[in-house]
């Protein structure tokens, strides 16, 4: 997507380091308007060539009064005011405007931080939708706090404790809020951010994921050649499958599709994919039973870490292959390579300024199993690398993925590799894991929980306990059940199983699949665990 290109009114937030900037762009994009984040410290072109109608300055981390602390570029306000750019700065954002626009801003005598009450002091510009005197609960974080105004600025609000809470100039078109409208704890703070972007600065909500989709169909057209050919590889999951939806109908049968199966993965996991891939989105797909290939490279491997290393240098060899067959096939080089990167890895790979974190382009290795071949010189699409991950599910929508395809629980790209602990290849693990697997999902699909469960999974332990089964004494496998409830798979919390559920899937499993004799379920968070075992 080329957000130059963009018809809809762009509002741009730059970037200083809070927790919750990210949570101002999405909140923008739910009211269909379109919002895109760059660091703070972008230059003033980068700003500018972007066309935005308004800019919110996000908050951050540090004080106006550190040396060094970051803020917009020279010439930055000069621009607005002179384009008609309104601003709104919060938290950080606002002590920015006030302190660069000639005001200043002092160590508060009471910081305030959390929960707090404001009130209104007028009820015009970012207020006009409150009455004089109407108090409202915000969430607060900061230490400094404003002293005196820049020219043409007046306090619209304060906190309880008598700070300046909310400044504006209207003629200037400069606002500034010391709290953060954009989360839960302030209930009130969308309807004023709702005010501010389409009452005083009058933006249209305009932006749809269809629009998205024929931008971004523009787009790789004119990227790709008219005899260039583009390679994909697909991984089963929802963004590489929506990625390569997405560039098929640009450019058609020039996409090369390969998917890998490597032997690790779930119960009829591939004739499943291959029957949506081919029978409901015709992607031109080549499968590759790689089976034999990765299982001996396994073969006798225990570390977690060395198994990934293993799968992801095996992935590339035959990716690599398949890049070099068709390569012979149609007599010239691949060109381009489609890749499902979303907006937080691209926020991810560029930190914003003051966090400590390096700027670094790879995406996190630990999430990015395949990688290209390096001697190919791939030129890459990523077609969805402004879009998050549910606005990937509304764009699979209207590009006809079925819908329980796209409501997948995430699988990792080393599968089951990193669910059997220690040696994939002993004990007919595999086997074994994927039957009860099956039946765990299953019984959550029957039960109506799918939906509700971020993701749950079997994990194959590496011991054996003594059973009764029959009248027989057994010596048998252990399975572990795991299922949780996560936003973002960053921090997790287990999931709660009424007894019943609990007690028919683990007597199903012992009854059913030969060789296990004991059923366990883990009762972890993350943290302190991670989601995956391995
Ligand atoms: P953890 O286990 O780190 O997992 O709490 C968080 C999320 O990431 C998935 N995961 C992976 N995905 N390659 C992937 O593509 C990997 O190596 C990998 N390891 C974990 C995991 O399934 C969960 O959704």
């Amino acid at each position: 997507m080329d957000p130059k290109a963009m018809k809809s009114d762009l509002v741009l937030i730059l970037d200083y380091g809070s927790q919750y900037t990210h949570l101002i762009t999405r909140r923008i994009r739910s009211l269909s308007v379109f919002s895109l984040c760059i660091s703070g410290t972008s230059p003033l072109k980068a700003i500018t060539e972007l066309n935005p109608c308004v800019v919110i300055l996000s908050g951050g981390p540090h004080s106006v009064h550190t040396p060094d602390s970051p803020s917009f570029p020279e010439g930055f306000a000069e621009w607005a005011e002179s384009n008609g750019v309104f601003v709104l700065g919060v938290c950080y954002g606002l002590q920015l405007i006030v302190q660069r626009l000639g005001g200043e801003v002092r160590v508060g005598e009471k910081q305030e931080y959390g929960r707090m009450e404001i009130e209104v002091g007028k009820n015009h510009g970012i207020f006009g939708n409150k009455s004089v005197g109407d108090r409202q609960v915000v969430w607060m974080s900061h230490g400094d706090e404003v002293a005196r105004l820049p020219e043409g600025f007046e306090i619209v609000g304060r906190s309880q404790q008598g700070a300046v809470a909310a400044v504006q100039s209207l003629d200037r078109r400069f606002y500034g809020l010391q709290y953060h409208p954009e989360v839960t704890h302030s209930p009130e703070g969308m309807e004023t951010l709702q005010h501010f972007l389409f009452d005083i600065c009058g933006i249209s909500a305009g932006w749809k994921m269809e629009d998205v989709m024929e931008e971004e169909i523009k787009v790789i057209k004119g990227t790709v050649g008219p005899e260039d050919h583009v390679i994909c590889a697909l991984s089963g999951g929802v963004d590489s499958t929506v990625a390569a939806t997405l560039v098929y109908k640009a450019i058609g049968d020039r996409l090369h599709c390969v998917f890998v199966d490597n032997g690790l993965l779930r119960f009829k996991e591939r004739e499943r994919v291959m029957e949506t891939f081919e029978k409901d989105l015709h992607l031109p797909v080549t499968c590759v039973d790689a089976t034999e290939q990765f299982l001996s490279k396994l073969k006798g491997v225990e570390d977690p870490e060395i198994k990934r290393k293993i799968i992801g240098k095996e992935f590339i060899c035959i990716f690599d292959t398949f890049a070099h067959e068709l390569e012979q096939k149609l007599g010239r080089k691949p060109t381009y390579l489609v890749q499902g990167t979303l907006y937080p890895d691209v926020i991810e790979s560029c930190p914003p300024p003051g966090t400590g974190r390096t700027h670094s382009h790879t995406i996190k290795s630990h999430h990015n199993v395949g990688g290209l071949p390096k001697d190919m010189k791939l030129k890459l699409i990523e077609p969805l690398k402004l879009l998050f991950k549910d606005e990937v599910r509304q764009l699979g929508r209207i590009l006809n993925v079925p819908q329980g395809f796209l409501k997948r629980h995430p699988f990792p790209g080393p599968g089951l590799a990193v669910r059997v602990l220690g040696d994939v290849t002993k004990n007919n693990a595999l086997d074994i894991l994927r039957q009860v697997d099956e039946i765990f999902i299953q019984s959550i699909r029957d039960a109506g929980l799918y939906d509700e469960i971020w993701q749950a999974f079997a994990v194959f332990l590496p011991v054996r306990s003594v059973g009764v089964q029959g009248d027989q004494r057994t010596h048998s496998h252990v399975v572990a059940l795991r299922a949780v409830t996560s936003q973002d798979g960053m921090t997790a919390d287990w999931y709660y199983f009424e007894h019943k559920f609990l007690d028919d899937v683990a007597r199903k499993i012992c009854n059913s699949v030969r060789g296990v004799n004991r059923v366990v379920q883990d009762i972890t968070s993350k943290p302190p665990s991670t989601i995956e075992w391995e």
